[in-house]
């Protein structure tokens, strides 16, 4: 198995290439996506809420490529059940958490899915795997 980690300031070419070769688990990972100009020659990468919406659009963006084929880990700014309900809607099957266990605690983990539930019952649908890929169908 190969993990393959893209960021989203590279999505475009990253993501056609993921798709093209063959890699078995992509993972969309964080980035300086977002950073002014002032703090470009810094080291690191982004993460937390700011790379929330960058990182599911690359989600979307790498499901619609592969056709939903490829299982996507949703990584970036995941620090509510809604949060990881977009990750998951765009194509995610799987979620990591860092910067949101920091600033949330690990009780995090219980209300995501909980609220993950919730949106399942409310969309009438009887398991998480049939809202992977939501937005494209
Ligand atoms: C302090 C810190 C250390 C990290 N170390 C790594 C690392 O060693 N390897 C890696 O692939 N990603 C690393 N990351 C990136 C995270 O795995 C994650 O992709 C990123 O923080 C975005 O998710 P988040 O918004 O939930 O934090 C690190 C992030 C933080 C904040």
């Amino acid at each position: 198995m190969t993990l393959s980690s893209a960021s989203p300031p590279r999505s475009s070419s990253t993501a056609s290439r993921i798709a093209g070769v063959e890699i078995d688990r992509a993972l969309v990972a964080s980035a300086r996506a977002g950073l002014a100009a002032r703090w470009h020659q810094e080291s690191g990468g982004l993460s937390g809420a700011p790379l929330r919406a960058r990182s599911t659009a690359l989600i979307a963006r790498l499901w619609r490529l592969t056709e939903g084929e490829l299982p996507i880990i949703g990584v970036g700014g995941i620090d509510t059940p809604q949060a990881a309900w977009e990750k998951i809607r765009a194509g995610a099957s799987l979620l990591q958490v860092y910067t949101g266990l920091v600033y949330e605690g690990p009780a995090l983990a219980g209300r995501i899915c909980r609220g993950l539930l919730e949106r399942l019952r409310s969309n009438r649908l009887d398991h998480l795997a049939r809202a992977v890929g939501l937005d494209h169908r």
